[in-house]
């Protein structure tokens, strides 16, 4: 059974349908991609599957449970986390705190008492803090655990990024472009974590334009167009698909 159902959904802004009747699912385990010109829709999408804001029309079903109202600590709560297309760090934080911050929503005391820096009990906060830094070991980064996170290099903030969503202990995780901004080499990398994160069982949904990286680390991709889904199938058989090749490489 599918992790995630996206049917049918539609995002108008004004007389611009940014998404228009897409339709697809996320199966679990799987590492599934959108790709697609810039302006394609894909952020969009995103924003209404983690609940940032509501579709026109249109259904997504996370873990056989509506989304239709939700709002986006509530759909983290059920077990989804996202990466958003900049990185943000929280400066001033160290890497650990801000993993710490991702872990908050998972205990009693709550994201948003976190975020204002509200009293927790001791055992805690020493326990957020010894599973924040299981997350950055997982990542390879608990060297960097107290260094300011926004003076690390973009590889290494994205890791904290990454160990920040994780965080959260989701089911499926939302990545917006985890390669934006990276070199070649900590491109590699990060879709080595990727993948690592996939096979500690964690459904991976990822947006991003580096076709290398999308071909290397997808078991499927979907490829949006002006709003609409134009293909969906394994990444062999995207690359050969002429439509596809026509969008990304005109008409020639
Ligand atoms: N809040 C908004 N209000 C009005 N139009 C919007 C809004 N957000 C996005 N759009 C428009 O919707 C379309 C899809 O935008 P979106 O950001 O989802 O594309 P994208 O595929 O993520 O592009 P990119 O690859 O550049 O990140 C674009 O034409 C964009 O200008
Ligand atoms: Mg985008």
């Amino acid at each position: 059974m599918a992790l995630l159902e996206v049917y049918k959904l539609n995002k108008r802004f004004g007389g611009l349908l940014a998404v228009n009747d897409v339709s697809f699912q996320v199966n679990p385990g799987q590492i599934k991609a959108v790709i697609g010109p810039n302006g394609a829709g894909k952020t969009t999408l995103f924003n209404m599957i983690s609940g940032t804001f509501p579709a026109t029309s249109g259904s997504v079903v996370f873990q056989d449970w509506d989304l239709k109202g939700k709002k986006p600590f509530q759909v983290a709560e059920r077990g989804m986390a996202r990466t958003f297309q900049n990185i943000k760090m929280f400066s001033g934080m160290t890497a650990l705190e801000n993993v710490m911050v991702g872990r908050h929503v998972q205990s009693s005391a709550g994201f948003f008492s976190s975020m204002f820096r509200m009293p927790w009990t001791w055992k805690e906060e020493r326990a957020i803090r010894d599973k924040a830094m299981e997350f950055l070991a997982l990542l390879e980064i608990e060297e960097f655990a107290n260094t300011d996170a926004s003076s690390l290099a973009f590889g290494q903030q994205r890791a904290v990024e990454l160990a920040r969503a994780l965080a959260l202990e989701p089911q499926l995780l939302l990545l917006d472009e985890p390669a934006a901004g990276l070199n070649i080499y900590e491109t590699a990398e990060v879709g080595r974590l990727i993948t690592k994160i996939r096979d500690l069982g964690i459904t991976v949904l990822l947006v991003e334009h580096d076709m290398s990286l999308v071909m290397d680390i997808s078991d499927e991709i979907v490829v949006l167009c002006f709003g609409e889904k134009i293909a969906e199938d394994s990444p062999q058989n995207i690359q050969q698909d002429p439509e596809v090749i026509k969008i990304y490489l005109g008409e020639d």
